[in-house]
């Protein structure tokens, strides 16, 4: 090859690596934050975005994080009712089965209630009976347990005192289930919430052992967003407001974040319809096209948290909405300066 070849090999070379070059950078100006930022029309973007914590756009496709919070179904069943209950709850709610076994099994003669002097009579007559169980439960791991037990002379069994008794529930959301003939949950539930002395301790219910798979969902459903409802906790600067969290892997992540220790945003007013903060790190994000309202906490870059006094239509991943303020209330807490907002985890 010639000189010259060798020249015009080299220029070609050199101008395709100056074309390329010059593409990505154009590839990369259509995500800086000022096209990506929430304000539908804007001139100066005064918005507190941090650059360099804005995740790629490839984050978006990430696959979703598993929700790392355990699940057991804890069940005492003398004859079988409860557990057929338990089973089903355990596969809809993904959750993992724990019998409580009695060292001593109950005989067809220990569980006769018309005999005054059976086993079970003389158990639930006696407030200290504490029938033993065989082996070891532990709760290591689990966030949420769901405890079920059949009714035995209004009450729940003995041995479910025994249980509660002893086993630590601090930072675990216990969620109570019975079977009955008729009788409803009474104060069940509560007692065994005073006994353990630990825990989040939602309100119970009975079900008869013929309950359809889709009462029992709807219900677990339910519970999941009460759950959260009870256990984190939002103030605007000092004031507390009651929030209808999402039930979604963003917020169970958040609820993972704040147990470790309350997190405090400080939040800039943005636009004359929101406040907005960092969160210092990314939760998992589902972005949705959204028209917010006054009260919506949302979830914005995957990485600042947003919240409303007005509206804006912009992709953001739902954590919840504010419940108890109006839209004027909500324009009072977040349109005369910025805040403070304190998320903060709090079992009972
Ligand atoms: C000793 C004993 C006492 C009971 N007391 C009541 C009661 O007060 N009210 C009621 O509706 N059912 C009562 N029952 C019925 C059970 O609650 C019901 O059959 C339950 O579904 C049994 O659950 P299991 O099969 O999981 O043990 C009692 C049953 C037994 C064995």
């Amino acid at each position: 090859m010639s000189v010259m070849k060798w020249i015009m090999l080299f220029l070609g070379i050199m101008m395709l690596i100056c074309l390329a070059a010059c593409g990505s950078e154009q590839t990369a100006s259509n995500t800086t934050p000022d096209s990506d930022s929430p304000q539908e029309s804007s001139t100066q973007p005064t918005m507190p975005i941090q650059t360099t914590e804005l995740p790629a756009e490839t984050d978006q496709t990430d696959p979703p994080q598993e929700n790392k919070k355990a699940i057991a179904v804890v069940v005492f069943s003398a004859t079988g009712t409860t557990k057929g209950v338990a089973d089903k709850i355990a596969t809809l709610a993904g959750a993992d089965m724990i019998e409580i076994i009695p060292a001593q099994p109950y005989s067809t003669e220990d569980l006769n209630y018309n005999d005054s002097g059976s086993r079970t009579s003389k158990e639930q007559n006696d407030p200290d009976a504490r029938p033993e169980i065989a082996g070891e439960i532990s709760l290591d791991g689990y966030a949420t347990v769901y405890l079920g037990y059949p009714i035995w002379w209004g009450q729940a069994p003995r041995i479910l005192s025994t249980f509660v008794e002893s086993h630590d529930f601090t930072g675990i959301t216990v969620i109570p289930f019975c079977t009955s003939g008729s009788s409803d949950i009474g104060q069940s539930d509560d007692t065994l919430a005073e006994q353990a002395g630990s825990g989040n301790w939602l309100q119970g219910k009975r079900f008869p052992g013929s309950v359809t798979d889709a009462d029992l969902e709807k219900w677990i459903n339910e519970l999941g967003k009460t759950a959260v409802e009870t256990t984190l906790h939002l103030l605007i600067g000092d004031t507390e407001v009651s929030v209808a969290w999402e039930d979604n892997e963003s917020v169970n992540e958040l609820i993972d974040l704040a147990k470790t220790k309350p997190l405090v945003i400080d939040m800039s007013m943005y636009g004359g319809f929101e406040q907005v903060g960092s969160l210092g790190t990314s939760l998992p994000r589902n972005d949705v096209q959204t028209t917010t309202q006054a009260g919506d906490i949302v979830l914005y870059s995957g990485n600042q948290i947003v919240v409303f006094y007005g509206s804006n239509s912009w992709a953001y991943t739902q954590l919840g909405r504010i419940t108890d303020k109006t839209a004027a209330e909500m324009a009072d807490l977040l349109g005369n300066g910025n805040v403070t907002i304190t998320i903060s985890y709090g079992g009972q």
